[in-house]
């Protein structure tokens, strides 16, 4: 990583602008993206300096690498815009500590600080009009790298894309959400690569999922590949399990992502007297707390939709559902959050981000 610094940030601007034709009442997430994007090569040894592009169709070789071994990490991030339209990210750092993570595990080389931050700005001032005002209202983030070097050799690429395109978001809602606990496939296992955001580790869900689907549920709680009696977390979501007043949720290991989400929750619940404990949480307790009334709810934690309220759960066959509280901690804390994140409430934890205008 020699070339760290940023001299020149290469600007193309698109034509003309998309905005108009977006209805930003009706965005289905993840489908539609900004006027430019972020790229950065790796090449000859070093990452080179970030670009700004119209967003568009990007050209490779056939034979680049990740097509052939997955060498792909991403992140997803999101930026918010205050009543006084300054620009705001949430734990911005911790999203590029974690690429790095990522990109280490699969031989990519490791991103330079200044790059991400200078790259994105210059992304965020250029589409600024895309992030929208309003509680709900946000600017998805997607950086990712890929190996680009044509061969198929299995070893790793000699050159990389860093990229970043952006699409805009609004209250993510996915309905009613039962889940099933997985008792024969896994998501990670000791060893691996389920701490890492690594696209393989989403395309392996894909076919779970669909079966799970095909049973009435909408998502897996991943079990531990050893005994599956543990659970883990969801695709893309950590999972928080109340029972009684206390709220639990697994310990990250390198089976389980380092959620932003679930340390922010972890440390907002410690501030609000909501007991937690951060332990291994087994099948078996979750069915009996089902039973006997004692689990009060099970949400999900993640970047995209915040925090997801879990309808009911389904284990060998049976199915369980869950009450519907007046008071849950999932809708306390998500609107905790969000305040933060859209500069509604002081930030003790000093999680937000002012993107420069
Ligand atoms: C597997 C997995 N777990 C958990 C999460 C939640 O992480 P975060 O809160 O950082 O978005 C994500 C999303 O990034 C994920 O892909």
């Amino acid at each position: 990583m020699k070339n760290d610094t940023i001299t020149n940030i290469d600007i193309v601007k698109a034509p003309s602008s998309k905005i108009k034709s977006v209805d930003f009442e009706n965005l289905i997430f993840g489908n539609t993206f900004t006027d430019h994007m972020m790229v950065c090569d790796y090449e000859n040894g070093e990452w080179q300096q970030p670009k700004i592009r119209p967003y568009g169709p990007i050209e490779l070789e056939p034979s680049a690498k990740v097509f052939h071994y997955g060498q792909a990490v991403f992140e997803g991030m999101k930026a918010f815009r205050d009543e006084n339209d300054k620009i705001w990210m949430f734990r911005p750092e911790e999203n590029f500590n974690r690429i790095n993570k990522s990109a280490k595990r699969l031989a990519i080389p490791e991103f330079p600080k200044e790059h991400f931050f200078k790259g994105l700005e210059a992304l965020l001032n250029i589409d600024k009009d895309w992030i929208k005002k309003g509680f709900g209202n946000s600017l998805y983030i997607r950086p990712f790298v890929i190996a680009t070097e044509p061969g198929v050799s299995a070893s790793p690429g000699k050159n990389y894309k860093f990229m970043i395109i952006c699409s805009p978001a609004q209250s993510y809602y996915t309905g009613e959400v039962r889940v099933k606990f997985s008792e024969e496939f896994s998501r990670a296992a000791d060893g691996g690569v389920g701490f890492a955001k690594a696209a393989g580790n989403y395309g392996a869900q894909f076919y779970p999922t669909s079966l799970a689907k095909e049973e009435g549920f909408q998502q897996i709680i991943w079990t531990d590949a050893n005994s599956h009696e543990f659970l883990e977390e969801a695709g893309t979501m950590n999972i928080f399990f109340r029972v009684n007043d206390t709220l639990l949720t697994a310990p990250i290991s390198d089976r389980i992502l380092d959620g932003i989400t679930r340390k922010s929750l972890i440390a907002m619940a410690e501030v609000y007297n909501i007991p937690v404990e951060v332990r291994q949480i087994s099948v078996k307790e979750i069915v009996e707390a089902a039973k006997d009334g004692s689990l009060k709810e099970i949400f999900g934690a993640g970047t995209a939709a915040v925090i997801n309220p879990i309808n009911g759960f389904g284990y060998k066959g049976e199915k369980y559902e869950l009450p519907k509280l007046a008071e849950s901690y999932a809708t306390f804390l998500k609107d905790k959050l969000m305040k933060i994140q859209y500069n509604l409430e002081e930030d003790k934890f000093g999680w937000r981000h002012e993107v420069k205008q």
